[in-house]
């Protein structure tokens, strides 16, 4: 029966920034499945309100653990506490990222654009994103790698796919040299996020770990309505995603559902990359 291949039933699913907008969503997806979902975040006050939501919605077993992913030490140590609790660790979902917000530190004038952009954030972006799914994937992948199974699934972005039209992103309230631009950082790490993902496919394809990208598009979280207009004005089905609207695929990609698929990126944006 095609249906059983996406049962998840017993299967140890870790989500990196799991606490965060989709990372939640993730975990829903494997719940729905009846798979254990193990969150990873730094923010403690996140973590707590995502298990204790997901518990309280699904009543299945939901863990969350704080690590900075950016931080192997941290993350060998976390590794040995899931394998005490459970003794299997199946799936890995790389999906924290840093996403700067238009409001966010408008301390430093027109740190986004590309001339004037901070060292200091191209490493924080640059850690977090793909130095974290590095390290995730070294910890994580090597115990999948010892059991010869697994999967691993990194977040990519469509923003991995195409440029950002910088033009969206404009305020007509703000001169030249104040205007937000989407930060280097993010097209670097989502980028970069589908090379590893071949990388990984090959390198243990032979340890039956299957490694794919899934790039999504922009998700509806209430965002200002003149930047909405004009990024749907990109998007051939005219509107952006709606949160619940990637989990079906999360779900086909950590699961048997996909078993002869390694190495491969999954487009899912409304058809914004066509245009
Ligand atoms: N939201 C979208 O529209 C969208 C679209 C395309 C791709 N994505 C990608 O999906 C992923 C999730 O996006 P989101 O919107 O849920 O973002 P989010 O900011 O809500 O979640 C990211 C989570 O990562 C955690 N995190 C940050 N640094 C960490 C660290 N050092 N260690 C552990 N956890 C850390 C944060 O605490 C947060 O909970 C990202 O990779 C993002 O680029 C999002």
């Amino acid at each position: 029966m095609v249906l059983e291949k996406f049962n998840l039933t017993g299967k140890v699913c870790i989500i990196t920034g799991g606490a965060g907008f989709l990372g939640k969503k993730h975990a829903e997806a494997i719940l729905e499945s009846d798979g254990i979902p193990v969150i990873l975040d730094i923010n403690e006050n996140k973590i707590n309100e995502a298990v204790d939501s997901l518990k309280k919605q699904y009543k299945k077993e939901v863990v969350g653990y704080n690590v900075d992913i950016t931080k192997k030490s941290e993350i060998l140590k976390v590794k040995n506490r899931i394998l005490e609790n459970f003794s299997r660790i199946d799936v890995l979902i790389n999906n924290a990222a840093n996403n700067p917000k238009i409001e966010e530190k408008e301390n430093l004038k027109n740190w986004t654009h590309f001339e004037n952009f901070p060292e200091s954030i191209w490493n924080q972006d640059l850690n977090v994103g793909l130095k974290g799914a590095f390290f995730c994937s070294q910890v994580f992948g090597k115990v999948m790698a010892e059991n010869k199974k697994g999967v691993i699934l990194n977040i990519s972005s469509d923003l991995g796919i195409i440029a950002p039209d910088q033009r969206i992103y404009l305020k007509n309230s703000l001169k030249d040299e104040e205007q937000f631009k989407k930060p280097v950082t993010y097209s670097v790490v989502k980028y970069a996020l589908i090379g590893l993902t071949k990388y990984l496919a090959t390198y243990w394809a032979d340890k039956s770990i299957r490694v794919n990208a899934i790039c999504p598009g922009g998700v509806f979280n209430n965002q200002d309505k003149d930047f909405v207009a004009k990024l749907t004005n990109l998007i051939p089905m005219g509107r952006m995603a709606d949160p619940d609207e990637y989990k079906a695929a999360i779900l086909f990609l950590v699961s048997d559902a996909s078993s002869y698929m390694t190495g491969s990126t999954i487009i899912i944006d409304g058809g914004r990359t066509c245009w």
